[in-house]
């Protein structure tokens, strides 16, 4: 059984605009998967998707073997969402936010409050929680959410673009962090535009142009695709991802 299965998905929004030309995806349990493609592409309409916030216009898609039609509500509580978008509100002390979170799952307010300081305190955020998030730093913000989004133990988390605006050392961290949950049995999809942190990181990588896969499987599988010739002339390992990206995405 996968985390995440997807077959045939098409979307079209009503603007008219194709997003999702026909996406199959498979994601492994406990996978760390990494979803790449230029902006526009359509990897948060895929999240957005399999989190139940879009319609899709045709296409099936499984949350560990559930249904997205037939069981919304069972295949939600698998995933922890943290969006591309910052969506807290900032007037509301951090723990309220990861507790209120529990809420939604059903979770009491005596197991949620402990859960929610051992995960703010493990996200470096201890200090901060008795205060609001209107002071946090860009890196802070997308932590709190990381802690939002993990407050109901779910199986599966989902970060669209997570690292963006973060710094360099906080990046590192956060990276340290999500290793560690994917050690613990998490299935991590992670979509991001620095190709380095998902060449790190990722098992498996899928990269997605205008609507289509264009390449998908293990990290060394794509990076097998592209041609060495010329590309390690400075010695340097790194960035062959960066190269495989640009040959797939770039306009002809
Ligand atoms: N709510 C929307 N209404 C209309 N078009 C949208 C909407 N959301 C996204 N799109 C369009 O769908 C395409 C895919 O967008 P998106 O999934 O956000 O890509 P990505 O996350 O890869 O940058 C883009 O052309 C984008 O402009
Ligand atoms: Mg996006």
């Amino acid at each position: 059984m996968h985390a995440l299965s997807i077959k045939d998905l098409k979307k079209t929004y009503r603007s008219g605009t194709v997003a999702l030309k026909g996406v199959s995806l498979d994601i492994p349990q406990g996978d760390f998967f990494a979803l790449l493609g230029p902006n526009g592409a359509g990897k948060t309409t895929i999240i957005g998707i399999a989190t139940g916030l879009v319609n899709k216009t045709s296409g099936t898609v499984e949350v560990f073997g559930h249904s997205i039609d037939k069981e919304p509500e069972v295949a939600k509580t698998f995933i922890g969402l943290v969006g591309q978008e910052i969506n807290f509100n900032p007037f509301e002390k951090l723990i309220d936010i990861v507790v209120n979170q529990g809420g939604y799952y059903g979770l009491p307010r005596s197991e949620a409050l402990p859960r929610a300081r051992q995960l703010l305190t493990d996200l470096g955020l201890g200090e901060k929680m008795e205060q609001n998030g209107m002071q946090l730093s860009g890196g802070m913000k997308r932590r709190l959410m990381i802690a939002r989004a993990l407050i109901h133990k779910p199986r599966f988390l989902v970060l669209d673009e997570p690292t963006a605006g973060v710094d360099v050392e906080l990046r590192r961290g956060m990276w340290d962090y999500l290793r560690k949950l994917t050690g613990e049995g998490v299935t991590i999809l992670l979509t991001t535009h620095y190709l380095e942190e998902a060449e790190q990181l990722a098992k498996r990588v899928a990269i997605i142009n205008k609507g289509e896969i264009v390449a998908n499987g293990t990290m060394q599988e794509v990076l097998a695709m592209h041609d060495d010739t010329g590309a390690a002339k400075d010695g340097y390992r790194g960035g062959r991802l960066e190269e495989v990206f640009l040959k797939l995405t770039q306009e002809k």
